[in-house]
């Protein structure tokens, strides 16, 4: 069976079945790209120390050029008698350049081959990603903008709250994407380091640079301990945990685009382009990309478990389980990509319905501690001040009637420290530009957290 990979020490030939189940080539061949820069950069560093001629070496980066053209051309044909995508290019190298081809694997195993392609296939997705976040906070900064005196209800335990402005609950989200950008760059650092050399687990005994190899390959240095670097997939599990978390927030968003976009809220009207109707129902608009978005937040998460308990049992040092690592991180990667972009897309035409916002927050009492804060400042103690401000909310109930409707003489008959100034402190409009300290909900606050947040984003 001399189409084996290891064929010599074989009698028998893989089991055709078995050879479909270790096959990782139909997924593995995404990594195409990068297999072949890291062979390039591996064949010129073989030649750099004179392991390669230099005939050599320019006929395998030819070869490996071709190859890179037929694979982006569609002409390549990929065999899973090859098994992965490292074997597959490999051999079609050797049709093409017969002997040099062979030579290409000296100092090289597959096992620090694919940690190389993963370790550059995502710092290459992580740009991406990194760009498409940076899309969805400049939407939400624009959208921010336009409603910096959008006054609303703020919630706690989904129940009124305090007024607050659609503009400060917005830049909420651009703070949490924050983070994440933040995160993003910090894995990437873990990410950006560079395996090859490591072979199968021991090193070499060729007299390989390293420094050159990852210098060629952008890296940032080469990484510390053979042993480590063929089974480390702390990078890509740090990667996966970064992409829940951005996900998570994105659900978070979603939960709340859903409610504010149902008739009971009705906060504000989603783009009919991302939503759809209903085969039976002929009235509905349902909003199916948040729904969506909020779905694959659990996907991915369960793309971060996976990884955790593929490596939790693993003895050092490279183990066939890794190669279960690809499929969570590509899916990962895709969907993360896919809902950042249609989040992107969608922000910018959400239209928020002020009218309802404000008619909502007029409702709920949610002047309530400006209440409290006004008798404190009038000499109560604030304990004091909650309590008598408990029963004048009571009567509101009973009467059916926000704190700004009941009149000065009810007001004195809790407290006579209750003046007609109170009606100034509880409006929407007072209570939301009392609270103007660094990280309050009023305009001129939120305005300058704008102009911040278009200085980070270079907007
Ligand atoms: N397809 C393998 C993977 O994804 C490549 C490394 C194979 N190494 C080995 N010793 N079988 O991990």
């Amino acid at each position: 069976n001399s189409e084996k990979l290891s064929s010599a020490r074989f009698t028998e030939a893989t089991d055709a079945f078995v050879e479909e189940f270790t096959a990782s080539v139909l997924f593995d061949k995404r990594m195409a790209e990068q297999d072949i820069q890291g062979s390039i950069a591996h064949a010129t560093m073989l030649c750099s120390i004179d392991i390669l001629t230099t005939d050599e070496c320019t006929a395998i980066i030819d070869g490996l050029t071709q190859i890179a053209a037929e694979i982006a051309n569609g002409e390549f044909v990929w065999s899973i008698k090859q098994e992965d995508v490292h074997m597959n290019i490999e051999a079609r190298l050797t049709d093409l350049i017969g002997i040099a081809g062979k030579k290409l694997h000296t100092g090289r195993s597959r096992n620090d081959q694919v940690a190389t392609d993963i370790r550059l296939y995502l710092r290459s997705e992580i740009q991406q990603i990194g760009m498409q976040l940076r899309r969805l906070q400049a939407a939400i900064v624009n959208l921010a903008e336009q409603h910096v005196d959008t006054i609303m209800p703020g919630f706690t335990h989904l129940q009124v709250a305090q007024p607050i402005t659609f503009g400060h609950h917005l830049m909420a989200w651009f703070e949490m994407l924050s983070r994440d950008h933040e995160r993003l760059q910090d894995c990437l650092k873990r990410v950006n380091v560079m395996p090859l050399g490591a072979a199968a687990l021991a090193g070499t005994s060729y007299p390989i640079d390293r420094h050159l190899t990852s210098e060629l390959l952008g890296f940032s240095h080469p990484s510390a301990n053979s042993l480590d670097s063929v089974s480390d997939r702390d990078f890509a599990i740090e990667f996966t945990a970064v992409a829940s978390l951005i996900m998570m927030h994105l659900s978070r968003f979603s939960e709340e685009l859903i409610l504010w976009s149902s008739a009971q809220f009705d906060f504000i009207d989603m783009p009919d382009a991302f939503c759809t109707g209903s085969s039976i129902m002929p009235q509905k608009k349902n909003p199916d990309v948040p729904e969506l978005v909020r779905g694959k937040s659990g996907r991915v998460t369960g793309h971060l478990i996976a990884l955790l308990m593929l490596m939790k049992s693993q003895p050092l040092a490279y183990n066939k389980d890794n190669q279960e690592d690809k499929e969570p991180i590509f899916d990962t990667v895709d969907t993360l990509i896919n809902c950042l972009r249609a989040y992107a897309d969608m922000i910018p035409h959400i239209k928020a319905k002020k009218d309802m916002m404000y008619q909502s927050a007029k409702q709920g009492f949610a002047t309530a501690t400006d209440l409290a804060d006004y008798l404190v400042r009038k000499g109560l103690p604030f304990r004091d001040a909650h309590e008598i401000v408990g029963l004048a909310v009571r009567l509101g109930i009973a009467s059916k009637r926000d704190l700004s409707d009941l009149t000065i003489v009810e007001f004195q008959r809790f407290s006579p420290l209750i003046s007609d100034d109170v009606y100034d402190i509880l409006t929407l409009e007072g209570s939301v530009a009392a609270r103007k300290h660094i990280g309050g909900t009023a305009p001129e606050t939120v305005r300058k957290a704008i102009e911040h947040a278009k200085k980070i984003l270079k907007i």
